[in-house]
């Protein structure tokens, strides 16, 4: 089966994390590149993160970094959720991987410009890079094959009721992006807030027994804490590794195609994904929103990816 060509857009971030070890090994994915953005932390720290998950693991792949802030917004990090370092709870290895010398911004749109049109875009943190691509370079857009993004949702929001980290975070970079006219998949908090990492889970991830499954075990423990501290739920949702699962297996998404605006107007309702799945505003259709999840194959697939690591 042919391999999907990826490049991963990420704030590392636990979640991100995660999504790094799937994209990284997994035969159904040539991952391309890791471009990085300031989100869950500052960029300095999202670098460094990806930079040591891949250095850890063996992940022989080019890492970019890309925007410090948002277009916009005054930054916004989630050290509660993901500590001080963005990465709280593993150690590693003194950090030999460097960042390539090229801006992640650079690096997305040298690659889709010389791609022929099949390379696949997964944003997992603000969209930051991506719109500044689409800016920068409109003629990227229609080599975008699809955007298969973790953000937004049909309902409640994570950080305000309104609205979603990832979204709220770049809402004037997520309207270029939802605006751009090319496939998108929106893996919103509707799906990912079902796939939440329990203690059983860790377990059965841990006794793979390898580096990735150790990771994942200490990494999923320090983000248990925070999530109970913050939301008091057991169980931290996973999710930006359902972007990956979705591109590994379609069938583990239920999708509804519909119109989403993205609310940057609003002071109360800034960063909220309008999703009308009723059709109310009779508007062209702009994306798949995700509306459910099999949460069994989720974990068969993460698992699947864990065990391809040494
Ligand atoms: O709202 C959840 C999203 O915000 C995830 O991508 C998490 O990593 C943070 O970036
Ligand atoms: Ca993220």
């Amino acid at each position: 089966m042919e391999k999907i060509k990826v490049i991963l857009d990420c704030d590392p971030g636990h979640d991100d994390a995660v999504a790094v070890l799937m994209a990284g090994k997994h035969p159904a994915i040539e991952l391309l590149g890791i471009t990085v953005v300031a989100g869950n932390q500052s960029l300095p720290k999202t670098v460094t993160n990806a930079l040591n998950v891949c250095q850890h693991v063996g992940i022989d792949v080019p890492v970019y970094a890309g925007s410090t802030r948002p277009l916009v917004q005054q930054p916004r990090y989630a050290g509660f959720i993901h500590g001080t370092s963005g990465l709280d709870g593993p150690q590693f290895e003194p950090l030999t991987k460097k960042a390539e010398a090229t801006h992640a911004v650079n690096f997305i749109i040298k690659t889709l410009l010389n791609s022929e049109g099949d390379i696949t875009l997964v944003p997992t943190g603000p969209l930051t890079n991506i719109a500044l691509a689409m800016r920068l370079e409109p003629r990227i857009i229609p080599k975008i094959k699809q955007i298969v993004l973790m953000g937004g949702s049909v309902g409640q929001g994570n950080v305000t009721p309104a609205a979603e980290f990832n979204i709220l975070a770049d809402g004037e970079a997520a309207k270029i992006v939802f605006e751009c006219g090319r496939p998108i998949v929106m893996c919103g908090l509707d799906v990912t807030r079902k796939v939440r990492c329990y203690q059983e889970v860790i377990d059965r991830m841990n006794q793979i027994g390898n580096k990735a499954s150790y990771l994942f075990k200490e990494m999923m423990e320090f983000y248990n804490k925070t999530q109970k501290e913050a939301f008091k739920w057991e169980g931290g949702p996973l999710h930006d590794p359902v972007t990956i699962a979705y591109l590994i297996d379609p069938s583990v998404l239920t999708l509804q195609h519909c119109h989403v605006d993205i609310e940057i107007r609003s002071e109360q309702s800034y960063g909220r994904t309008n999703c009308d799945l009723v059709g109310f505003l009779k508007k062209e259709e702009n994306a798949y929103v995700a509306t459910d999840i099999d949460v069994d194959k989720f974990w068969d697939i993460i698992e699947e990816c864990l065990k391809l690591y040494n």
